[in-house]
Order: C-alpha cells, then sequence, then structure tokens
C-alpha cells in the first residue's frame, strides 16, 4: 500500500498522482522510493503500456523536493540525494521501456519541473508555472536540471531561468518548447489520454527501442546513429514487426 503515490490504470495506460496536497506533492524520499516501485512493477507488466505522472488537487505538479527533508544535510546526504534520486526517479523514468506523459496540472518547480523533465512527453494547463528556484535556497538542481532544462530549451534560457530562479507560465513553457501543448485546467487529462490512445495503438517494442535511440543521441559516451542501427535491426527479429508489416499488407488493423 502506497502512502504518497495514487493509481489507476485501464486499458493499458497507468495514471500515477503524485498524493501530498498539503505539501504541494513535493517530492520526499518516501514518495520517490514508491514511484520508483511502482514504475518498476509497470515495467514488467506487459499490460501496461503509458504512463501519466500527475499531482494530486489543482495546485501543484510537484512543487520540488522536500524543503523539510533537505534543510540540515551535509555534503554528504546531499550527494546521496542528488545521486539516488537521479538514479531511482529521474534517469530511470528518462530510460524507461515505455512512454511516460507529464500531466503538469499546476507549480512544477525544482524537482517537480526535473521529474517534468524526465518525462518522454510534457502537457502544461494554463494555471501551471514552472521554474527551477533552487538558487533562492542557496543551492542548485540536483536531480538533472541543469542538464535537461538546457537540452529542453536551449543553453541561453536555461542560464535565465536556472540563475533568475523564476517561474515562467504555461504559455512561455510552450513558446519554450519545455512542454508540448498547452490545454485548460478541464482538458489537461483527455489530451493526455488521446496522446497515450495513439501511442498505445502501437508496437510497443518498437516504441521501446525507439525511447532507447532518441535518449543516446543525448548521451555524449555513446553514438546515437550506432544504437539506432542496431536498435532498427533489431526489430526485424520480432513478432511485432511480423505482425505489423502483415496487418499492413493484409488491409487490417495490427494486434501487438
Ligand atoms: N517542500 C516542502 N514543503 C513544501 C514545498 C516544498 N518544496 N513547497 C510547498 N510546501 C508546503 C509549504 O511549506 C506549506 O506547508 P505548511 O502549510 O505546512 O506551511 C504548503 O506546502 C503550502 O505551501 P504555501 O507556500 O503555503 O503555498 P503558496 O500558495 O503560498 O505558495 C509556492 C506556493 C509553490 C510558490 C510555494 O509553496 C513555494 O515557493 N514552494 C517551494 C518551491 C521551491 O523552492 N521548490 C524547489 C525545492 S528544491
Amino acid at each position: 500500500m502506497m502512502k504518497n503515490i495514487q493509481a489507476k490504470t485501464d486499458d493499458g495506460i497507468a495514471l500515477l498522482s503524485v498524493n501530498r496536497p498539503d505539501q504541494l506533492n513535493a517530492l520526499n524520499n518516501e514518495t520517490i522510493e514508491e514511484l520508483h516501485l511502482i514504475l518498476n512493477d509497470f515495467n514488467n507488466d506487459k499490460e501496461i503500456k503509458v504512463v501519466i505522472i500527475t499531482g494530486s488537487g489543482n495546485k501543484a505538479f510537484v512543487a520540488g523536493a522536500d524543503i523539510k527533508e533537505f534543510s540540515s544535510y551535509s555534503k554528504k546526504e546531499g550527494e546521496k540525494l542528488a545521486r539516488n534520486g537521479q538514479k531511482k526517479l529521474f534517469d530511470f523514468i528518462e530510460n524507461y521501456s515505455k512512454p511516460i506523459i507529464a500531466a503538469i496540472n499546476g507549480f512544477a518547480l525544482g524537482g517537480g519541473l526535473e521529474l517534468a523533465m524526465a518525462c518522454h512527453i510534457r502537457l502544461a494547463s494554463e494555471n501551471a508555472k514552472m521554474g527551477l528556484p533552487e538558487v533562492s535556497l542557496g543551492v542548485i538542481p540536483g536531480y538533472g536540471g541543469t542538464q535537461r532544462l538546457a537540452q529542453l530549451v536551449g543553453k541561453g534560457k536555461a542560464f535565465e531561468m536556472i540563475t533568475t530562479g523564476k517561474m515562467i507560465s504555461a504559455e512561455q513553457a510552450l513558446e519554450y518548447k519545455l512542454v508540448n501543448y498547452l490545454e485548460t485546467q478541464e482538458n489537461l487529462m483527455s489530451k493526455c489520454y488521446k496522446i497515450a490512445n495513439q501511442i498505445i495503438k502501437n508496437s510497443p517494442k518498437a516504441i521501446s527501442a525507439a525511447l532507447k535511440s532518441i535518449n543516446a543521441g543525448f548521451n555524449s559516451e555513446i553514438n546515437g546513429f550506432e544504437v539506432e542501427i542496431d536498435s532498427f535491426s533489431n526489430c526485424f527479429q520480432s513478432d511485432e514487426f511480423i505482425e505489423g508489416t502483415n496487418a499492413f499488407l493484409e488491409k487490417r488493423k495490427p494486434n501487438f
């Protein structure tokens, strides 16, 4: 039984809500652990094809790492916090075998924006506000924010957002290409489900290979083009490739 996460699954789509509304869904260690465990379960569950992450209530997606928890940490504890968090949740999400969509339904600050940025696709509601305010607390983003923000919005805007610590509006986030879509609060989830429903029609194995190949291009230690060739060729030995191509030739819908 999870304390801080609500999970709902139907028709191949899992919805996870970070549920600490009194703390604006701030990510404490326990919440990170719970998210890791449930995502790990879903990773091994063939029925689940897409995951959507959102925040409970209508005010916050996630308002950051839990400041109360880390305020008295030493250097060593700080290192552990960032390293464990990156491994268990943020890198884990980015390298997940299924697409993860962030439904940013309110404040996405610090670790909250870092969580959204680790996801593959981001949508925001009109009331959402995004920022990395860590320097106002005397720290810097530690869950991959300095890296992923620069990748998503470019170095110049990342320097500005991180050094000013200012929040941007959902409209600005769309303009910055930090989010793919901007929706009314009312329509946010239905748009997420619409995208998820388009994804689940396709081959899960091919999708997994595509996620891996796209990520490879952002890893300076490996050659993304080589990973693409390797992943592409692997598809030819998958049952889903046989099904997908046969379905096309037989003029029917594939059944993956
Ligand atoms: N960690 C721990 N608790 C948090 C939190 C966080 N990151 N963000 C919000 N909360 C808690 C508040 O302490 C408050 O709890 P309390 O009622 O026990 O005092 C509760 O959530 C509600 O927040 P509050 O600040 O009263 O709401 P607000 O509407 O006035 O302001 C924010 C909303 C998001 C602007 C403000 O909460 C904020 O700046 N949060 C911190 C954001 C941040 O710096 N994140 C990066 C962390 S690395």
